[in-house]
């Protein structure tokens, strides 16, 4: 020990002196301890509070491109489907499926368009949150509110509202087909629907088929932004077209139990009785687990791979014209069980074709006959995955997609949907245009 050091040492003795008698025992082993030893233990301490800092908390006010989108690819990449929605077949023979959404207050977003001849009445304080048919902005709210068969109460009489709209959409129709008789044109019939606030905070609502592509393609406008609401946290939307009351009512045909949509018939209790037998819904997320394993069992993964290397021409070939795909990581594959990396591209890669093709209808043509879809694959037809109908009822040579359709599809539409900002931010640059100009040299 030098003079310095052993002039510090006295003075910490000195002042371990006068501390009381239960930190004798901290005093008495630091006293063993070099003053320099202490000073790394205090170093290393605030090293790792400053590492924490930089890492973990910093980045959240100094870039924020690394918690929040940066580009319109990007948003669209988030998880936009709501779990919280069941799907199941119509009646049987029926060619449409029916989708469920559990609406809950604050939490999911709805949207109301009419359609051009379906149309909605309102109660004035209501009525902002109906989106016309040519509006180009969908309004988009978080209360539970429904649709309904128009209802006469004493606040509001939808029933006489309703007639008055009905007829003047009808004289307008006439004014804008003058010659409409001459033509022999059909008078369209217009539906009139009444949107009310039920009671309580939660709500089964409908939702005829393709609202599935529930990918926000149009530009929209939150009406009710509600601090605590969920999806302000979780980036992305959900909507909902046209949901109506879901009420159902049971019937036999040909000695078979039976269920369909009946707006006069009771309305399901809860989650429970829509899982039940009769009804038979599923969850997605449910849905998505039936779909891995199929993907498994299937052997799917003999011709496809699941990963977006970091090579260029994957990143190229996964991503969109104007944008390049950013490669795979870690966090995408969370929420599986297996996973399903695969070593052989026979086919394309399908880490990212819930982006790519998000189109129900698209993959319900490719499993049914993937020749048709894409001429020259040789991708077996899955027709396994669709119901054959003895009565001819679909009218269409396809068959009735399936469960184990419905289940491959809502698992294909994850692939690429999972991505959370932070993963590009981690990659090369922030933003994927920046990744492509890096790519293509125009940039360092
Ligand atoms: C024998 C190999 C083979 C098997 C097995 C196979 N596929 Fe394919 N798949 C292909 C080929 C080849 C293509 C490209 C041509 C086409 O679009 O059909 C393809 C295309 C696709 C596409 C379109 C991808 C895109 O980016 O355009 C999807 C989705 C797909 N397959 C899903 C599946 C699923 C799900 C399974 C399992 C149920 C499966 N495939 C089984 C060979 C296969």
């Amino acid at each position: 020990m030098n003079e310095k050091e052993k002039q510090t040492d006295k003075k910490l003795n000195a002042t371990h002196q006068d501390k009381d008698h239960s930190s004798r025992g901290i005093s008495a082993a630091l006293h063993g301890i070099e003053l320099s030893a202490v000073l790394t233990i205090i170093g290393i301490i605030v090293l790792f509070s400053c590492s924490i800092i930089v890492t973990l908390i910093a980045p959240r006010y100094v870039d924020p491109s690394w918690t929040s989108a940066s580009s319109p690819y990007q948003m669209q990449m988030y998880e936009i489907s709501d779990p919280n929605l069941y799907i199941s077949s119509t009646v049987k023979g029926g060619s449409t499926l029916q989708f469920v959404y559990h609406i809950k207050q604050d939490f999911t977003l709805l949207a109301f368009k009419e359609a051009e001849t379906t149309l909605f009445v309102s109660p004035q304080d209501l009525k902002k949150y109906i989106t016309s048919h040519e509006e180009p902005v969908l309004k988009l709210t978080s209360r539970t509110l429904l649709l309904r068969k128009p209802k006469k109460t004493e606040l509001f009489n939808a029933v006489a509202e309703a007639d008055k709209r009905r007829e003047v959409a009808q004289t307008e129709w006439e004014t804008n087909h003058p010659q409409w008789k001459e033509e022999q044109l059909l008078k369209p019939a217009f539906e009139i629907l009444e949107l009310y606030q039920p009671e309580g905070n939660e709500a089964f609502a409908i939702a005829p088929e393709g609202i599935l592509e529930n990918w926000v393609d149009q530009n929209y406008k939150i009406l009710d932004e509600t601090v605590q609401q969920k999806y302000h946290q979780d980036p992305g939307v959900v909507y909902i077209n046209n949901p109506m009351e879901y009420r159902f009512s049971h019937f036999t045909y040909a000695g078979q139990e039976g269920w369909r949509f009946d707006p006069e018939g009771n309305a399901v209790k809860d989650v429970h009785e829509l899982k039940s037998h009769a009804l038979g819904f599923r969850s997605r997320a449910e849905l998505i687990t039936l779909g891995e394993h199929i993907y498994a069992i299937e052997g799917c993964w003999y011709c496809h791979t699941d990963q977006t290397r970091t090579l260029i021409q994957d990143v190229v070939a996964n991503g969109s014209a104007s944008y390049p795909a950013p490669p795979s990581s870690a966090n995408e594959y969370i929420y599986q069980k297996i996973t399903f990396p695969g070593t052989r591209r026979i086919g394309p890669d399908i880490s990212r074709v819930g982006v790519k093709r998000p189109s129900r209808d698209w993959h319900k043509g490719h499993f049914w006959s993937p020749k048709t879809a894409s001429p020259g694959s040789i991708m077996p037809s899955f027709h396994h995955f669709f119901d054959d109908d003895p009565r001819g009822t679909s009218r269409s040579s396809m068959g009735i997609p399936n469960y184990r359709f419905e289940a491959i599809y809502q698992y294909l539409l994850t692939k690429g949907t999972r991505i959370t900002p932070p993963t590009q931010a981690w990659w090369l640059g922030k933003d994927p245009v920046q990744t492509k100009e890096i790519i293509e040299g125009k940039r360092r």
